[in-house]
């Protein structure tokens, strides 16, 4: 089958390039930097989360692991811990595995190329780019979520990415779009992401900020908001989770370390049941239940109804069901899921 054509825009690098170095962002603290773990850390971070809650986390956790030696060395349950309250915790065990493997398989070197860096946990094949063109300004492109919404607009690329052929055709075409000039790699990744982040938004756009603007053929159809199509919606589920919520005359909590699979997968938690009479037969000495107003929390793919109830006991019965009490002065510092810390802290509004 013959390959349709999208024409490609003359001189979209270098108005991007020189955008960038005039009105893009300068200052990010993993700017500025060719270190890979920097790099590699923030891009980590910045995959599902927005700039201003990675500014708070990226030098914490800087200062915790200043290397990759010190992230490979550490419990999971400390990064985990460091973690906290970003969410996709699957990203946080990603990190430590990938970690380890730069260790082992590359001598606590980060590898050079795009193609290396992607068969690392956790990297795939845009954060791969990422780090390559900002580290080795190596002519990879970069393909996430919002340079998808960029590129389809500009192009006026209409057809379906949830169609891995379709979507395999954008990357070539991304690809395609590179500059030529090596150098040029930070400065025109950044604008992408930059573009995308601050002008090209989902359901609002600034074209008289674009440094594209005359380039793009959504903007020339007068259609931006309708790129980019995809067809594949995502099924949403829902679950109720009962969370017992014990503690005993020390003040201490029944806290479990979650399995390595599933939600909240490996972060400590309230003992999570699917129904009251599981959650009540499991610790039949609690005293005073006090049910919590349940509220939604709500997942990507997923809304969480939870029904905390609160108990009473004594250290010496403690619930049937697996755990340890936890101190008051230890567990705020653990890896909780969100929800659970705003609870335990009073601060979910409940
Ligand atoms: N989002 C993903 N990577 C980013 C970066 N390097 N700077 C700002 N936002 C980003």
């Amino acid at each position: 089958m013959p390959k349709t054509l999208t024409p490609l825009p003359l001189g979209f690098a270098r108005r991007m390039v020189d955008w960038q170095r005039l009105h893009g962002r300068q200052s990010l603290p993993w700017q500025n930097t060719q270190d890979p773990y920097r790099v590699w850390l923030s891009e980590i971070m910045l995959q599902q989360t927005q700039v201003t809650t990675v500014l708070a986390y990226f030098p914490r956790f800087l200062t915790k692991f200043p290397t990759v030696a010190d992230l490979a060395r550490a419990q999971q349950d400390d990064v985990l811990a460091l973690w906290s309250g970003l969410g996709y915790y699957s990203r946080a065990r990603h990190l430590h595995k990938c970690a380890q493997a730069v260790m082992d398989r590359f001598n606590g070197v980060f590898p050079p190329s795009a193609e290396a860096l992607q068969s690392l946990p956790g990297i795939g094949r845009s954060t791969a780019a990422a780090i390559a063109a900002f580290c080795f300004q190596e002519r990879a492109a970069i393909l996430d979520g919002n340079v998808k919404r960029v590129l389809t607009r500009v192009l006026g690329y209409a057809e379906d990415l949830a169609a891995l052929k379709k979507e395999k055709a954008l990357w070539d075409l991304a690809q395609d779009l590179l500059p030529q000039q090596a150098q040029d790699m930070p400065a025109y990744t950044q604008a992408l992401m930059d573009l995308g982040a601050t002008v090209c938004l989902p359901r609002k756009v600034l074209c008289e900020r674009c440094p594209v603007m005359d380039l793009c053929q959504a903007k020339q159809q007068g259609l931006p908001l309708a790129y980019p199509v995809k067809t594949r919606k995502l099924k949403r589920t829902s679950a109720t989770l009962w969370l017992l919520w014990a503690v005993n005359a020390q003040g201490q909590v029944w806290l479990q370390k979650r399995p390595d699979k599933g939600i909240w997968a490996g972060l400590f938690s309230l003992p999570v049941f699917d129904t009251q009479a599981d959650l009540q037969a499991a610790w039949p000495q609690g005293k005073d239940p006090q049910f919590i107003a349940p509220w939604k929390h709500v997942l990507t793919h997923r809304d969480l109804y939870l029904h905390p109830v609160h108990m009473t006991g004594t250290v010496k019965k403690p619930p049937a069901c697996e755990g340890q009490w936890v101190d008051a002065e230890l567990w705020p510092s653990l890896g909780l899921p969100a929800p659970i810390r705003a609870l335990l802290t009073g601060t979910s509004g409940v």
